[in-house]
């Protein structure tokens, strides 16, 4: 026998007494998940061109199920009146569908990263009802029309809830002179009209957890479906911290949700590991004032700059072992949980709310080796039982 293949069949008894020691433990998310809901992951350009190989076969070993970070943005889309930029989105979902993964479009109607003229005329001056009404028409029959057959699902309009439960002024909110619920109405019914029966159309909230909040969503779904539009799911971001939001607030809105019928997905999961962020997005942008650019600032804000410190790297994976074990107490009643990002560089978290810093949100670090939490995540479910 020739050295290598000794060398492969030592190696494959080493993995194979290592799964039997194990339990026959799942090493990879959609693996331990299988059966319970789909493992996703929002991804950027890199990982579908090929650039960052390593990056992306982390990706498949991991995920069955892919959100756009940025590419399927209105202002990536559309970004001049005259301009259309479908390159990168095509790229990203023939990916999709060349990995048999869940395609997610995100997101058709945005007060965020939604070009000016979406909502104005060329000469500045505001559009009237009837032609807001037609941009939004018209954008959502090009986009979906253009995407059918190509991703799964939409998010069809994210953000319009308030804190409150009201909506936000906002957006196509103010330029529609504030009536929210008319905005997410026509959303839907367009997204209704050109989006092909078996592609699912979705709402996506942030802090959902609140019960304020949650009620303003839970209207919003009755009254959009009382208005007959279909409406398949409602997605909870979960930009979350390591000690907010309190579990029974996460079970609750699950429950409440899953109670209307409609699929219930985590959509943008990231654990903010840094002070002043709290609830995620709200704190911490004016922190990014001159005043607070001094040295003693920047210590506080910043403080993991050369690297996690053993202690908080055991306090994230505690987190994340107690919101997975939440999902998968409740992997009844919820389809998908998607991370914002595949690995600690490439999150959001590192800019937001204060720009600059070394966040540690996810479960793969910079290097692309796992976090701790990794393992206590794959350890929850219950191993499978031969037939
Ligand atoms: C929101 C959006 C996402 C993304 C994140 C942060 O939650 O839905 O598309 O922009 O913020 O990056």
């Amino acid at each position: 026998m020739k050295a290598k293949s000794i060398f492969l069949l030592a190696f494959v008894c080493i993995v194979a007494v290592s799964c039997e020691q194990m339990g026959h433990k799942a090493v990879s998310l959609k693996e331990a998940y299988d059966g319970s809901f789909k493992m996703g992951c929002a991804i950027n350009p890199f990982m579908v061109n090929g650039r960052n190989p390593e990056a992306t076969e982390l990706l498949l070993t991991h995920f069955n199920a892919i959100s756009p970070d940025n590419a399927m943005k209105p202002e990536s889309l559309h970004p001049g009146p005259e301009v259309w930029n479908f390159g990168p989105a095509d790229s990203y979902c023939e990916f999709g569908r060349e990995h048999g993964m869940f395609v997610l479009g995100h997101t058709l109607c945005w007060h965020n990263q939604t070009p000016e003229f979406f909502w104005t005329r060329p000469d500045g001056t505001p559009k009237s009802r009837e032609e807001l009404v037609e941009t939004l028409r018209s954008y959502i029959e090009t986009v979906v029309t253009h995407f059918a057959g190509k991703v799964d699902a939409w998010d069809v309009v994210n953000e319009i809830v308030a804190e409150d439960g009201g909506f936000r002024d906002l957006g196509w909110v103010k330029a529609f002179g504030g009536d929210g619920y008319e905005v997410a109405r026509l959303a839907f019914q367009f997204a209704n009209e050109y989006a092909p029966e078996n592609t699912e159309l979705y709402y996506n909230e942030f802090n959902v957890w609140r019960p304020s909040k949650l009620e303003g969503v839970i209207n919003l779904v009755r009254r959009l479906r009382a208005d007959g539009l279909r409406v398949d799911g409602v997605g909870i971001q979960a930009h979350w911290g390591l000690n907010y939001p309190k579990t029974e607030y996460i079970e609750s809105a699950i429950e409440q949700l899953a109670a209307l019928g409609v699929k219930v997905m985590i959509t943008e999961l990231d654990v903010d590991v840094l002070p002043i962020s709290k609830e995620g997005q709200v704190i911490g942008r004016s922190l990014q004032d001159p005043q607070f650019q001094l040295e003693e600032f920047e210590e506080f804000l910043d403080p993991y700059k050369d690297g996690l410190p053993e202690e908080v790297e055991t306090q994230l994976a505690d987190r994340y072992e107690q919101l997975f074990r939440i999902f998968y107490d409740h992997r009844d009643q919820i389809d998908r949980v998607t991370f914002w990002g595949l690995h600690d560089g490439a999150s959001w978290k590192n800019g937001s709310p204060i720009s600059g810093r070394t966040n540690y949100p996810l479960l793969f670090k910079r290097d692309l080796t796992p976090h701790k939490a990794l393992a206590k995540v794959l350890a929850i479910p219950e191993p499978k039982t031969a037939e």
